[in-house]
């Protein structure tokens, strides 16, 4: 576990879920929306947290599958013993975003929610190819993420401290987006969380084989 910001979420694994439920309900909500699910896909969440979009999903994927990964144990313990309590079958992983333990093209849909500004650049990059990797040919990536964050003392402090390592950075790097291969289906505005902080909705495709071999934009 790389990052302070990390093990302090890890650490604090139930305050944390207290917080997502209360303000994040239609954050997930517009993410399951945004994914056009069929109800029959097979479908991974990165970094899934305490597990409050994979319930949504569980409960919408009736004939489907709901897979989740997170780095930190509690996050996982947590999300595991909800699950439970719903009655709900999801096959949680502790494990990274920069290495993923599924194989190639597994998945229908992938999901992240405010992940990124916890991943160094380096990390964002891996991460980014590794959700393309499991994908299948024509899959959908669907995310809520941090957009740039503001140049005040705080954040120039805080980005001074992490050498600017890209922590407290969201996926605002559009290069990086283009880099990985995906192609963008659908950007909108999300909302504005902890003081000030923009959010971007995103849906990405992997291009089916057709596309990548006629190199359709
Ligand atoms: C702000 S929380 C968001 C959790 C969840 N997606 C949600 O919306 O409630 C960020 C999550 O990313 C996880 N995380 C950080 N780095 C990760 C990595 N490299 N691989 C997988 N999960 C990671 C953290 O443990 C934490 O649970």
């Amino acid at each position: 576990m790389t990052h302070l910001i990390t093990k302090a979420l890890n650490l604090n694994a139930r305050i944390y879920d207290r917080w997502a439920r209360n303000n994040l309900a239609g954050v997930y909500a517009k993410i399951v929306e945004l994914a056009g699910l069929r109800g029959d896909e097979k479908v991974l969440g990165v970094g899934c947290g305490t597990g409050n979009l994979d319930l949504m999903l569980a409960g919408f994927l009736e004939e489907g599958v709901v897979c989740a990964i997170d780095i930190a144990p509690k996050m996982i313990e947590t999300a595991t013993r909800k699950a439970k309590e719903w009655n709900y079958s999801i096959d949680y992983k502790v494990g990274s975003s920069i290495s993923l333990p599924y194989q190639d093209e597994e998945f229908d849909v992938a999901f992240t929610c405010l992940i990124y500004h916890h991943l160094t650049y380096k990390s964002k990059e891996e991460t980014l190819r590794e959700i393309y990797r499991i994908l299948k040919p024509g899959g959908k990536y669907v995310s809520c993420e941090f957009e740039a964050f503001p140049q005040d003392i705080f954040h120039r402090a805080f980005l001074r401290f992490t050498r600017d390592s890209g922590i407290l950075h969201g996926l605002h790097p559009d290069r990086l987006i283009e880099q990985s291969g995906f192609k963008i289906e659908r950007e909108m505005e999300g909302p504005s969380l902890l003081r000030h902080h923009c959010t971007k909705y995103r849906v990405l495709s992997k291009r089916n084989r057709l596309q990548r071999v006629i190199g359709e934009e």
